[in-house]
């Protein structure tokens, strides 16, 4: 019995709002039930369930990675997560004085057209612009499946909290939006949004079809698919992570860039490589029978993520600079879409996408034969397999593939960009607001200096003043393209089809040789 308690106090380090959940209201009960098989149950099933909040977040995605936190980062994950956000001791109005932005700068504009995937921004708001507009009732209709409502009014941004995210998600996206308000002070109009920090998207488009269906409830997160509206925006990660010791994506995206030209494309090994937790999705755990055995090479190389053993050997492959070896890295989703994407793009070696069936704010622009090699889930093995032969016999292709993903990332996707993309997608939302946003009575001002003064120590508020902006930018936002029209989308849905489909048949006539 204590045994059992030890080990989930243990789990705590991960999720200790399970645990106090468990040891305030469960295990009371538990002591006192008298019959001891049942109480075996009770405690496997609690074990599965807190096992599953963790399986549940997207971290056991980033393990893709190899890499990982060293133990103590775990550890100092608990500190974090137990992050009271009692911000009570600090007076609220006086420490966002000094922080408070009024500025006349001014900046050059820009000539310079935003990346592809800013196009997206217009489809993704298309549901409300074309029922003229965003009420008040829409925004308060997503309220049952928000962690937070955030507002700007007068350039001042309020958050108000209707429960914890997982982790900081939650706090990191708010880090986001004040950054993004101190590189362009004074230019986020007013606004009032609610964002859920969960893996899945929920707003799904077959409940708001027909003619006299509700509008979808406008709900902000960081994925979405064909089936869902949920408006996407920039995850956390990109300001840091601290529970798993991942580096703001500014930082880390110059130190990958770096490591990649020590490590040139031919001296790598010539496989796919995946790492990661096979439990969180049907197409993971499909993945582990490509495992390479005596009879049977996939020309994969599969490791499952085993903690216990990372942390017996002091997280030797705890840096994800190291982890470009392979000239094939393997994507593949967990549960909704993967913040590990843009790691293993950054390799500089060829991407092997398995078939997504989510998307974040970035990744509809991928093409595919260009920036990845698309697989398909049916024959996975077989897919993969034909993928790094194929590859190893073209080199060039395939280091050109490898190339073009990790521009993607470097380029496309660098801060200053996801920045703007943000920019964009709060104006172009904003437009669409038929109210005048005003603060409700339980939102909290929020500025970046209570946000670091709420933060005790640690990673996050390391992450913090690493990423903090000092400085307006000095230029405009980038332009915005403008949206598709039916030919555009169609012509680019279609080449995305067709590379794929030009992949299929490659595999299919070497399937006849
Ligand atoms: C927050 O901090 C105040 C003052 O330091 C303290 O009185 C209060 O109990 C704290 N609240 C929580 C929930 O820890
Ligand atoms: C801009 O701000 C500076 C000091 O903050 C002030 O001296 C100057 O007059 C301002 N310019 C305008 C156009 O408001
Ligand atoms: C915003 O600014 C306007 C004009 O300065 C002012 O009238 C209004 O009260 C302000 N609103 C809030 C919520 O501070
Ligand atoms: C989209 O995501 C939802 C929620 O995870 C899921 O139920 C649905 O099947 C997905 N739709 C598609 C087309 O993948
Ligand atoms: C769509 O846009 C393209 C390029 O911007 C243009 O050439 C074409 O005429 C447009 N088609 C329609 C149907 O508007
Ligand atoms: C896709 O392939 C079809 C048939 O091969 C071809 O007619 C069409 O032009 C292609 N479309 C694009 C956008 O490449």
């Amino acid at each position: 019995m204590a045994e059992n308690k030890k080990s989930l106090q243990s789990v705590s380090s991960v999720s200790p709002e399970a645990y106090r959940h468990f040891s305030e209201t469960i295990w009371p009960v538990l002591k006192k039930g008298p019959f001891k098989t049942v109480l075996f149950f009770l405690l496997l099933f609690v074990a599965a369930h807190i096992a599953s909040l963790w399986t549940n977040t997207s971290l056991t995605d980033v393990a893709v990675l190899s890499s990982f936190l060293p133990f103590k980062s775990l550890k100092q994950s608990a500190e974090i997560l137990e992050f009271p956000f009692n911000c009570s001791n600090i007076d609220l109005t006086k420490g966002c004085s000094s922080g408070t932005y009024h500025h006349n700068h001014t900046s050059s504009p820009s000539d310079e057209e935003c990346p592809h995937y800013f196009r997206w921004i217009h489809e993704n708001l298309r549901p409300w612009k074309d029922r003229g507009g965003i009420t008040r009732d829409m925004v308060e209709r997503a309220k049952p499946m928000a962690n937070f409502r955030l507002l700007i009014v007068n350039g001042t941004m309020y958050v108000e909290r209707y429960s914890r995210a997982f982790q900081t998600r939650d706090v990191f996206t708010w880090w986001g939006i004040l950054q993004l308000m101190r590189r362009y002070p004074g230019r986020l109009p007013d606004l009032d949004l609610m964002f859920h920090c969960g893996d899945k998207p929920v707003i799904r488009s077959d409940d708001y079809k027909g003619l006299f269906a509700l509008a979808p409830p406008p709900l902000f997160r960081y994925c979405a698919n064909d089936s869902t509206l949920d408006i996407v925006f920039p995850d956390w990660s990109f300001w840091g992570w601290p529970e798993v010791n991942i580096k703001p994506w500014g930082r880390l995206s110059k130190q990958l860039m770096e490591a990649n030209k020590m490590m040139i494309w031919s001296k790598r090994e010539p496989y796919a490589h995946w790492k990661g937790n096979p439990e969180t999705s049907e197409n993971r755990r499909h993945l582990m029978k490509c495992k390479s055995s005596h009879n049977q090479d996939w020309n994969a190389r599969i490791y499952v993520q085993d903690w216990e053993k990372e942390a017996r050997e002091g997280f030797k492959n705890s840096d994800l600079t190291k982890q470009c070896i392979h000239r094939y890295k393997i994507y593949v989703e967990g549960r909704g879409w993967s913040v590990s994407e843009k790691y293993i793009l950054a390799c500089n070696s060829m991407a092997l996408v398995v078939k997504p069936g989510y998307y974040d704010f970035f990744s509809r622009s991928l093409m595919p034969l260009k920036h990845y090699w698309p697989i398909k889930e049916q024959k996975l093995c077989r897919s993969i397999k034909f993928a790094v032969d194929f590859g190893n016999s073209h080199h060039p292709l395939a280091k050109e593939i490898g190339n073009l993903g990790s521009k993607f990332v470097q380029e496309e996707l660098k801060m200053e960009n996801v920045y703007d993309y943000m920019f964009h997608l709060l104006n172009e939302y904003s437009k669409l607001l038929m109210y005048k946003p005003t603060v409700p009575q339980k939102a909290v001002e929020f500025c970046s200096e209570v946000m670091m003064g709420c933060f005790g120590s640690g990673l996050a508020k390391q992450f913090m003043k690493e990423t903090m902006v000092m400085t307006p930018s000095n230029t405009e936002p980038c332009t915005m393209p403008p949206p598709f029209n039916s030919t555009t989308l169609h012509a680019f849905l279609e080449k995305k089809e067709n590379q794929t489909k030009e992949v299929e048949t490659w595999e299919k006539q070497n399937r006849q040789l």
